[in-house]
């Protein structure tokens, strides 16, 4: 099996930090070599733009930001991405492009299709082999979310926004349900840890029932 690339996605709140160690673990324990990033991100000039995109004092139209969370990838399938898989090593990204269409798409409204172009320009044909979305009813993801100390600038948008993020998601997830697995995050520890390997073993075919 060529190096996989994996990704992680989901609205705040929806526990992606708890089940990236859970699949830090799960790599660990098989001695697969993987590399784990995170979007927007990833590179020096990635991380900046993070910091940029993040920071609540950032005024920024909706295509800049758009541009700016695609110039992030870019860098970051150059620099990080394609490289790791070039040489046998799987990729786990703590977001990717999903998070564009479910964000600046569902969540600020830009044309979906505004941003297949992009994807598609940035990309070409390069997609997720596998997807792992945290899902949480927007409650959870709200409650989990105002007990984070400093919001940064996505954080700081009101439940109707998330709402929108939310079912971009899950509408994506439902349209090609070959590359997504949706993981039900409102359930304890223990249960969501078992799906999220369940899936991986699936996957991989690497676990032994
Ligand atoms: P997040 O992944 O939630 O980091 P942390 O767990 O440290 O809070 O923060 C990234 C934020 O960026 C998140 O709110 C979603 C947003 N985002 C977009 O809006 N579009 C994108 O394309 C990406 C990758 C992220």
């Amino acid at each position: 099996m060529k190096a996989q690339f994996i990704t992680l996605d989901g609205i705040d709140g929806a526990g992606k930090s708890t089940n990236l160690a859970v699949i830090r673990n799960w790599f660990e324990e098989r001695k697969l070599p993987v590399l784990f990033t995170r979007e927007p991100g990833g590179t020096p000039i990635g991380e900046a733009l993070r910091a940029l995109l993040l920071n609540p004092a950032t005024k920024v139209s909706l295509h800049t930001e758009t541009l700016l969370m695609f110039a992030a990838r870019r860098q970051h399938l150059e620099e990080v991405i394609l490289p790791a898989l070039e040489q046998g090593v799987h990729v786990v990204s703590d977001r990717f492009t999903d998070a564009t269409f479910a964000y600046q798409g569902g969540g600020r409204g830009l044309d979906f299709k505004q941003i297949e172009i992009l994807e598609n320009w940035v990309q070409q044909d390069f997609r997720p082999d596998l997807t792992l979305l945290m899902d949480v009813p927007l409650e959870v993801s709200m409650a989990r979310i105002s007990q984070t100390r400093e919001k940064d600038r996505f954080e700081q948008e009101q439940a109707d926004f998330f709402t929108r993020v939310r079912a971009a998601y899950l509408h994506r997830a439902a349209a090609a349900p070959e590359r997504y697995a949706v993981v039900d995050g409102n359930r304890d520890l223990a249960a969501v840890r078992a799906d999220v390997e369940a899936v991986l073993c699936r996957h991989f075919q690497a676990c032994a029932y």
